[in-house]
């Protein structure tokens, strides 16, 4: 897309984003326990390079330095998230201050700087001593989110206004409880559908201590990962493929969490492997949200096929398309679709992208990282956002993933998707060239060609 002249909404909320287990290190310090991830990238073969959260970018020493560097980009939020089991380091108990005190300090910092802090309380490092005792697959872990969603709104609650309950719980049931690439290494239909729903019940729970909590204006949402489907070619089987897609990867949350009631077609689909719900439960997963956070990345293009898993559907990557170094398609309209489906079929109040960039494979010469492709990325993704806007949806903020490089899951440090590069012999920081150029994104409230 050639460069264009977009100005945003005056108050658009520029920001970036981060997760505990990706930046901070510091994993056996001030009393923190360990989480599924630490288990889950010491297991040998589960992380490329062996790599681990261990150190990751020192964040949690080095955020002075690094809300700095947010300040430099001209950011006016930074999403982060809070290790639960730097909280609770066995999941339950008393409450560790010695662990909240380092997100008191971070969120003073920020705020000293004028930037909004986002957090997010579940960004997928569930202490081990939970998962010991069955996870997300088991109800009572519900319970023990809500009293962490307490604890946290009571530490933070004085200087947090914008919270977001979890990250991408379809990440969470079935990248994790399906297809084992992510902790806890699970491959069970039945356990990742449970585990989903339990993640809703437990967004709901944290959300009824966040609203006890809330000061006047406060303001609570979940992040969801949502990508447009689309049917590889013209057959109907082909079409129900991307029609199961769509219900497994966006409805299967989306209606619950706005309608009420899980997607039928995909209930009839799952059959004996549905979810246990209880009466009830479904009311509270429908209480309203103040913002629906939308992480974007992709577009999902599939066909029918017999032995593609639970869903028989087989993914395809279009053919003479731009790809980033995660092998995800370059598709700038899908965000532009996305959001508009949204708020025609859903009608949030408000609407975040709470996620969105790409990897790349970055080098730093001379103390300089060029990099392009991010701001090619960046630029025209933001463009999508201000179509979507001028036709009328709600969307108040951006964030870019990520602030800097950091610990890619099971991808390890391997791949790069920062606005800031990372020396991770040095811990080093280097803003890249779409580093300065989203400074001036920031600094214009939009873009100029
Ligand atoms: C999202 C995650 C985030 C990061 C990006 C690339 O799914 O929420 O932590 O890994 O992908």
């Amino acid at each position: 897309m050639p460069p264009a002249d977009a100005t945003f909404p005056p108050g658009f909320v520029w920001g970036a984003a981060t997760a505990a287990y990706q930046v901070e290190g510091a994993v056996g310090e001030d009393g923190r326990g360990p989480s599924i991830w630490d288990t889950f990238s010491r297991t040998p073969g589960k992380v490329e390079n062996g790599d681990t959260g261990d150190v990751a970018c020192d964040h949690y020493h080095r955020y002075p330095e690094d809300v700095a560097l947010m300040r430099e980009l001209g950011l006016g939020a930074y999403c982060f998230s809070i290790a639960w089991p730097r909280v609770f380091p066995t999941g339950s108990g008393r409450p560790n201050e010695a662990g909240l005190d380092f997100y008191k300090r971070l969120v003073d910092t920020l705020r000293a700087a004028g930037i909004e802090p986002f957090v997010t309380l579940y960004h997928w490092d569930l202490p081990q001593a939970l998962q010991d005792t069955g996870g997300w697959a088991n109800r009572d872990t519900v319970g023990r989110f809500g009293e962490f969603a307490h604890t946290v709104a009571t530490a933070l609650g004085a200087e947090v206004h914008h919270w977001i309950t979890h990250n991408e719980p379809w990440v969470v049931a079935f990248l994790g409880n399906l297809m084992g690439v992510h902790a806890p290494g699970l491959e069970d239909l039945r356990t990742a559908l449970q585990v989903s729903h339990h993640l809703l019940l437990s967004h709901a729970e944290a959300m009824e201590a966040l609203r006890a909590e809330a000061r006047p204006g406060d303001q609570v949402g979940i992040t969801l990962n949502l990508a447009p489907v689309e049917p590889a070619g013209d057959s109907q089987a082909d079409a129900e493929a991307a029609e199961r897609t769509d219900g497994f990867l966006n409805r299967w949350f989306l209606d619950p969490l706005f309608r009420g009631s899980y997607p039928d077609d995909l209930l009839r689909w799952y059959g004996d492997a549905a979810p246990q719900v209880q009466g009830g439960d479904l009311a509270r997963i429908n209480a309203p949200l103040d913002f629906l956070g939308v992480n974007y990345y992709f577009r999902s293009v599939v066909r029918h096929d017999p032995n593609g898993g639970p869903l028989q559907t087989a993914t395809v990557q279009p053919e003479g398309r731009p790809y980033t170094a995660m092998g995800w398609e370059v598709y700038p309209d899908g965000l532009y679709h996305l959001l508009t489906r949204l708020h025609r079929d859903y009608a949030p109040p408000a609407l975040f992208v709470t996620e969105n960039g790409a990897a790349f494979p970055d080098r730093l010469v001379d103390g300089v990282v060029a990099d392009p492709d991010r701001q090619a990325y960046l630029h025209d993704h933001l463009l999508a956002c201000y179509r979507a806007i001028e036709e009328g949806v709600p969307l108040r903020g951006y964030f870019a993933w990520s602030l800097m490089d950091n610990f890619e899951w099971a991808y390890g440090y391997a791949k790069r998707f920062g606005l800031i590069h990372v020396d991770y012999a040095t811990q080093t920081r280097t803003v890249k060239q779409s580093g300065h150029w989203y400074a001036e994104v920031t600094r214009e409230n939009g873009l100029r060609g």
